[in-house]
């Protein structure tokens, strides 16, 4: 008796949290995966901290804001050194919002 009423109960808490945790799952898109969308790796690399040239900047130990900065300035027409242009004329449209998804998921690396 006391088993089946368990068995019951877990069944339907794994309901409840496949329907709870099923749209997060879908809503949620992390960095890594934007990254190659936005076609980043094509510049920066698959792993981030191996460029495709050597004058392309590793992407990886650096602090989230900073990243998050330059990717915004460089977007924006306000980072204009070096070699920024050949990044500017394909994240034209990454909104603030990716680059921060993107950015806190290199700061980890
Ligand atoms: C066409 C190649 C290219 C693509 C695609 C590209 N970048 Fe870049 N990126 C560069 C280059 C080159 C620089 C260095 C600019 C310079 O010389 O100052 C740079 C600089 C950066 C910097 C600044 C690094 C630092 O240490 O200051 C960040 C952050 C960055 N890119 C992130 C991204 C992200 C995120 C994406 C995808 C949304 C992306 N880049 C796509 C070429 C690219």
């Amino acid at each position: 008796m006391g088993d089946r009423h368990d068995r019951v109960l877990s069944r339907m808490l794994l309901a409840l949290g496949l329907t709870i945790g099923a749209p997060a799952a879908v809503l949620a898109v992390d960095g890594e995966t934007l990254y190659k969308q936005k076609i980043c790796h094509t510049c920066h690399g698959d792993r981030p901290s191996e460029p495709i040239l050597p004058l392309y900047p590793k992407l990886s130990g650096q602090s989230s804001e900073y990243l998050l900065q330059q990717m915004k300035d460089i977007r924006d027409g306000k980072r204009t050194n070096g070699l920024s242009a050949a990044m500017k004329a394909v994240v034209g449209s990454v909104t603030d919002e990716e680059f921060e998804i993107i950015s806190n998921w290199l700061s980890t690396l």
